[in-house]
């Protein structure tokens, strides 16, 4: 029982995963030619590819979807920068076992363009989230979350790859948590046995 994960390119999110020893049993994309199906697949992990733009609407697409994910009867559908706006359906048939990162620290800057947007906005602190998925874009509940500061001189670009190295750390300990069962989510809001920081402050520039 292991994790499949959902991106629609570059997959350093998902590579990260692996690296951290994350059972990843399949790496499915919406783009054939992303990048990180390549990643996957040299590491000898199972890939698939389900084509968005073969299929006429939403709900077919993301029927197809769940059959191809289903196949590997996971535990938990990790989405890895995939790009896609999910049906209430499908997020039904994965209640409380399908999670996202997402580049802002939520619920500021839901949607794209978080790193533009955080330096139009002016704030001193940006980062990434781990969290359920609801039908609701990108405003399930909160399982960790981490921050970096931002900088004078600052472009999307460096933003960008200073959120990404936390994303990096963020996600393969969230999902660890998952796997071991110490994730209890009461309403809305999502606590973590014992001892973890759900929150992790980094002033690294
Ligand atoms: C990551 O920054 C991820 O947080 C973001 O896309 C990037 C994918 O990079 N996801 C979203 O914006 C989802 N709304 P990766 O393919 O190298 O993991």
């Amino acid at each position: 029982m292991s994790v499949v994960v959902l991106i629609s390119g570059r997959g350093s999110n998902m590579q990260a995963l692996l690296e951290a020893g994350i059972p990843v049993s399949a790496v499915i994309s919406n783009i054939a030619g992303a990048a990180g199906l390549a990643v996957a697949a040299r590491r000898g992990v199972a890939t698939g590819v389900v084509e968005h733009r073969r299929f006429a609407t939403r709900e077919a697409f993301d029927a197809a979807l769940a059959a191809e994910i289903d196949r590997h009867a996971p535990r938990l559908v990790a989405l890895a920068g995939f790009l896609r706006v999910l049906t209430p359906a499908f997020v039904a048939h994965y209640a409380g076992r399908l999670v996202n990162i997402h580049p802002s620290l939520l619920p500021e800057f839901p949607g794209l363009d978080t790193h533009g947007r955080a330096l139009a906005a002016g704030v001193k602190r940006h980062g990434c989230t781990v969290h359920f998925v609801t039908a609701e874009l990108d405003h399930g509940p909160i399982i960790a979350q981490a921050s970096v500061p931002v900088l004078p001189g600052d472009t999307p670009a460096t933003l960008a790859a200073r959120v990404l190295q936390q994303e990096h750390q963020l996600y393969p300990r969230a999902i660890r948590w998952f796997l071991d069962d110490e994730l209890v989510i009461e309403g809305d809001k999502v606590r973590v046995k014992g001892n973890h920081a759900q929150m992790v402050a980094s002033d690294r520039a």
